[in-house]
């Protein structure tokens, strides 16, 4: 057993997260850990929601950082929102939806899931079809950004549907906040939840979670106490509420939280709008590089997230090899595909601070260089020349 310390390999992330961590973000996580309640703390901890509730565009009080990675903010809005017996649309079209079902089950809720093919977003018709048949149904969730496949859904839409048929709604905003528009208030979400670890560019293992108006006076109107004494909401507030006095719930990650801050600090300098606009510009260079390569998306165009590019592994070539070819010669992490998927994409994340067009250029040289070893060469240069036209 070794007992050195560890020193891990400086890598380029660009598979589905985490991505690349900024060093002002680092360096933010190696300040001085001071108490959960010290004073300091507690007014840096309004700082960090106010950043928070501008990154999700809401005003919702409920709006925190669930100390847990992506999966526990999904596990908190779906045991604070789901009741025995409840029916909640769970639309699913890759593997998080199929989490959120299992999310749904293990609330004593009943799942009607809507299915839709992975690598397409939801189908609104789809949705509408099984709210109409499902008057009973008092929830829908859906996936915005489908990091297993690489397709964004049309949230406005599918959250007008749920409210027209008095639905609250779960929004998986875990791969979308920060790369692509996501607007809790405008769009009326009722619960969302994202990671630290994509466009955000954290550390990962926090959750960022919104809960709004609606939201909140169901959980207050629950007959039955939410079963996570941990997730449960009306006590973590007791901690992260404003205008009262705060009392320990569970101690916060606090250099954690720091790093939360500076990568929220560093999107605010940005400015949100112009985060969107370089996450589409990178993708459209890569996207353009890419097709010189002689590869294709696996997401038809509208769909296309910017920040999760689903490509396809072509015929006769190891998709592990290519991989670990990148991740040896280049330090570059690229992502296999999941589930129905293994083996026949690969993900390619410009997440947060992963999209520049350093990581473009690199990608596509090292893409070129890892099937070049397979014995299917190609025009880098071209590849190079094509996104350079689109950056
Ligand atoms: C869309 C989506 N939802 C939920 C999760 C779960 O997040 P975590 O891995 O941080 O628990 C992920 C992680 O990749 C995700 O992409």
């Amino acid at each position: 057993m070794d007992m050195t310390p560890f020193h891990p390999p400086q890598r380029t992330l660009m598979g589905p997260g985490p991505s690349d961590v900024s060093p002002r973000v680092l360096a933010a996580m190696a300040q001085p850990t001071i108490g959960h309640l010290d004073p300091e703390f507690v007014a840096f901890m309004d700082r960090l929601k106010a950043l928070l509730q501008s990154a999700f565009r809401t005003t919702n009080p409920l709006t925190m950082p669930v100390s847990g990675p992506g999966t526990a903010g999904m596990e908190a809005a779906f045991v604070n929102l789901v009741e025995p017996g409840d029916t909640v649309i769970v639309c699913r079209n890759g593997v998080f939806g199929e989490r959120m079902r299992e999310n749904v089950v293990r609330s004593g809720g009943i799942a009607v899931t809507v299915d839709d093919r992975w690598g397409e977003p939801v189908d609104a018709a789809k949705l509408e079809r099984a709210l109409a048949e499902h008057p009973e149904a008092k929830l829908v969730a859906f996936v915005h950004a489908e990091t297993s496949t690489g397709a964004c859904s049309d949230a406005a839409t599918l959250v007008d549907l749920a409210h027209r048929h008095d639905c609250l709604v779960i929004l998986d905003a875990v791969t979308s906040l920060g790369g692509i528009p996501v607007a809790i208030d405008a769009w009326g979400v009722d619960a969302a939840y994202s990671g630290s670890q994509k466009c955000l560019s954290c550390v990962p293992g926090l959750s960022p979670v919104t809960f709004g108006p609606r939201a909140v006076e169901r959980i207050k109107a629950r007959s039955t106490p939410v079963q996570s004494w941990f997730l449960d909401t009306t006590l973590v507030m007791g901690y992260w509420g404003s205008g009262q006095k705060r009392s320990y719930h569970h101690t916060a990650p606090i250099n954690a939280l720091y790093a939360l801050h500076e990568a929220l600090v560093i999107l605010h300098e940005e400015g949100i709008e112009n985060a969107w606009t370089r996450h589409h510009r990178h993708h459209l260079a890569l996207a353009a590089g890419l097709e010189a390569i002689g590869l294709q998306l696996a997401v038809a165009e509208p769909a296309r997230l910017p920040q999760l590019n689903a490509v396809r592994v072509p015929d006769g070539i190891d998709e592990t090899a290519v991989r670990r070819h990148l991740l040896q010669h280049w330090s570059l992490e690229i992502g296999a595909g999941m589930g129905d998927l293994a083996g026949k994409i690969w993900r390619i994340g410009l997440m947060g601070a992963s999209s520049t067009p350093r990581h473009v250029m690199l990608c596509l040289a090292a893409l070129a260089d890892a099937l070049a070893a397979q014995g299917r060469p190609s025009d880098a240069t071209a590849a190079l020349e094509a996104a350079r036209q689109k950056l």
